[in-house]
């Protein structure tokens, strides 16, 4: 059985929950601290043993192919003011992974993102990772469903229960347990409480097997008239090919205002540089608070 070395990471979204911010920005570029999103959603494949990773973006997402590309000015003036530390972080990004680039013409939805990456995944299975969902620590997410998939030969995405208030914002799955793992019956693509399954949702990580194109390819718009991922995956979960776990990493939204926080203290209160002062400055600020 092959194993999973290549990933589509889906870039091509509007960023409409950041506006004004990612008017010109692609919101897989703000930072965490120092670093930006989607370095750490890299990372994250690297650490599984992925080597081809397919970014899809859209219009006005070229800054995420010029982050991977060589900066000749900038590299030149850290070399000859003697920042080698800096130069040797920057040059290290180019080298991470082999990265390529696909441009999704229309955003006509995640469905759509993930075909748009069919021509270099070929007959071999792959990895999606969403780029504003953040999971920090490890084992990683995609390498737990790898793992999965190495063992299982089955699709394997990640599961998590949300509360109720939360079910209309993921794709929902139908499950049932099986074993450590959960057999999906069915997904539903933001599903309101009273539709629901379940609670179990989507986080945005999943390994599938190349099949998963042969539905995207004839999957119709679906809901707000996308072409849903979840709608393709329904394909693999009638053959009974489609499994969901839970995973250990902590996860954060990274797409949402508060998400998007959450991760920044997270992070900054484990960089060199910031945690000792941030931990001072969240006690002070928050002493007295009810
Ligand atoms: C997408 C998917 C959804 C998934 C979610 C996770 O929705 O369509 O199934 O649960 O990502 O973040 P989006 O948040 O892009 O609207």
């Amino acid at each position: 059985m092959k194993k999973v070395k290549k990933a589509i990471i889906p870039a091509a979204g509007l960023g409409t929950r950041f506006l004004p911010a990612t008017k010109t920005v692609p919101k897989e570029l703000f930072p965490l601290v120092d670093r930006p999103l989607l370095l750490y959603v890299i990372e994250e494949a690297i650490a599984a043993g992925i080597e081809d990773i397919v970014i899809v973006a859209g219009r006005g997402k070229t800054a995420i192919e010029d982050f991977f590309d060589r900066s000749y000015e900038l590299e030149d003036t850290l070399a000859k003011s003697g920042k080698t530390d800096l130069l040797e972080k920057i040059s290290k990004i180019k080298n991470m992974a082999n990265i390529i680039s696909i441009r999704q013409k229309e955003a006509l939805g995640l469905g759509h993102a993930v075909l748009c990456g069919a021509p270099v995944i070929g007959d071999e299975p792959f990895a999606v990772l969403l780029g504003d969902e953040i999971m920090l620590g490890r084992p990683s997410v995609t390498e737990e469903l790898c793992q999965a998939y190495d063992k299982t030969g089955f699709s394997t995405v990640a599961i998590m229960e949300v509360p109720e208030s939360d079910v209309s914002k993921y794709g929902i799955v139908k499950v049932s347990p099986n074993g450590s793992t959960f057999k999906i019956h069915n997904v539903a693509e933001k599903p309101s409480v009273k539709e629901a399954a379940s609670r179990w949702a989507l986080p945005g990580r999943y390994v599938f097997e190349s099949q998963l194109f042969s539905y995207l390819k004839n999957t119709k718009p679906g809901k707000n008239g996308e072409i849903q991922l979840t709608d393709g995956m329904n394909g693999l979960a009638a053959e009974g090919r489609l499994y969901g776990t839970t995973f250990q990493a902590k996860r954060f939204d990274a797409g949402d205002k508060f998400g998007f926080l959450q991760a920044n203290i997270e992070i900054g209160l484990q960089h060199p540089e910031t945690s000792a002062r941030l931990k001072t400055y969240l006690q002070e600020l928050t002493r007295g608070w009810k």
